[in-house]
């Protein structure tokens, strides 16, 4: 009988490198001439933006920061191996990685085998992250296998395009060398003390870039750099539609599927009402509290307007989780926002269920 278990995470990149330079972004952007002097003057942050920069660039809130996410990691993960899935399947946005040029779908179920995964050779296909340092000391040659299910994959793509959802999907990257930064930094962070990632992943890479997919590379730019935009991405409401879609496939299946949105919430990059220095946090409390408070509606009636102005392209992602867990009645088991104005994003944990097909 179908078991299904809901997470929702977040694949931050700059977690990735040690605590001096992960507030190297917040760096970058407050070096755009474009930006008034005085937004850029700490004397005029709020008081929690000033205590994270201090003098010291954002190092020792990093590791605060850090401890923090990892923290909520290990929470995720003891959830995952005592649910014990056939599959993980991760919503994660692909900014830019196999979504480019010759083909932008609204979404892709990846029926890919096992794959040899290389996360410090391969990273400089995604996120910015070629030639860093890691915190973990690994390099180019360290490999991860990262398992599949393509069985699964192509049962989940046949029963959404029953379920009239038009769905792409691949047997193999278009051009990535293996996974994309959503998927590769989720795992990567379920196992931060490196003890192995055994369960198997089916990949699902959503347009949450939307106009900025391949205008912006699906990245950041500077304020002077007039990006020519493409056609939008599927709405909120359509996003949640599909996850509540995956959820029926899934709740007639025989399996124990773990549900996984693998985003953090506003983009400072992303935000332009707060001159991309920092993210629109008053946005990610409201859809927490309504989050928090099982108000599906209020998620629902989100716009791709108000997703955009707050730069929270990538919460699209959890608007199929959302869904998902909407269809299923999931009962909410915990949850916990990380705010933060200078490492980039609010971050935000949670886990629904485990529910079975009857619940
Ligand atoms: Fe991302």
């Amino acid at each position: 009988m179908a078991e299904i278990l809901g997470l929702g995470l977040s694949h931050y990149p700059l977690l990735c490198v040690p605590d001096a330079s992960m507030a190297s972004l917040l760096a970058w952007t407050l070096e755009d001439p474009d930006i008034p002097a005085h937004e850029k003057d700490p004397i005029n942050w709020s008081a929690q933006m000033q205590e994270e920069w201090s003098n010291d660039k954002g190092a020792k809130a990093a590791g605060r920061h850090r401890a923090e996410l990892v923290r909520n990691f290990d929470r995720a993960r003891d959830a995952l191996d005592a649910f014990k899935p056939d599959a993980v399947l991760i919503w994660g946005d692909d900014q830019y990685e196999n979504f480019k040029e010759d083909v932008i779908p609204p979404w892709t179920v990846c029926a890919y085998p096992d794959m040899e995964v290389k996360p410090w050779d391969h990273a400089h296909e995604s996120s910015a992250m070629n030639d860093r340092v890691n915190v973990w000391g690994e390099g180019k040659d360290a490999a991860f296998l990262l398992r599949g299910r393509p069985d699964i994959a192509k049962e989940l793509t046949t029963g959404l395009l029953q379920q009239e959802i038009d769905v792409a999907y691949a047997y193999k990257p278009l051009h990535h060398k293996s996974a994309g930064h959503a998927f590769i930094n989720a795992t990567l962070f379920l196992d931060y003390h490196r003890r192995g990632f055994e369960h198997p992943v089916i990949m699902m890479p959503l347009n949450c870039y939307g106009r900025k997919v391949i205008s912006a590379k699906g990245f950041f730019t500077r304020f002077s750099h007039d990006v020519e935009l493409d056609p939008p991405s599927p709405s909120p409401k359509r996003f949640m539609q599909m996850g509540a879609a995956v959820a029926r496939v899934l709740k007639a299946s025989p399996y124990r599927i773990a549900l996984v949105a693998s985003s953090s919430w506003s983009h400072a990059f992303l935000c332009d009402r707060t001159w991309r220095l920092r993210p629109d946090t008053e946005t990610d409390e409201r859809l927490y509290a309504a989050l928090r408070a099982g108000d599906y509606d209020a998620w629902e009636r989100v716009t791709l307007d108000d997703i955009e102005g707050a730069g929270q392209q990538e919460l699209l992602n959890w608007f199929a989780l959302l869904g998902a867990m909407r269809e299923l009645n999931a009962p909410l088991q915990w949850s916990e926002m990380v705010p933060t104005d200078v490492f980039n994003s609010n971050k935000v944990f949670v886990q629904y269920g485990p529910v079975g097909a009857n619940p």
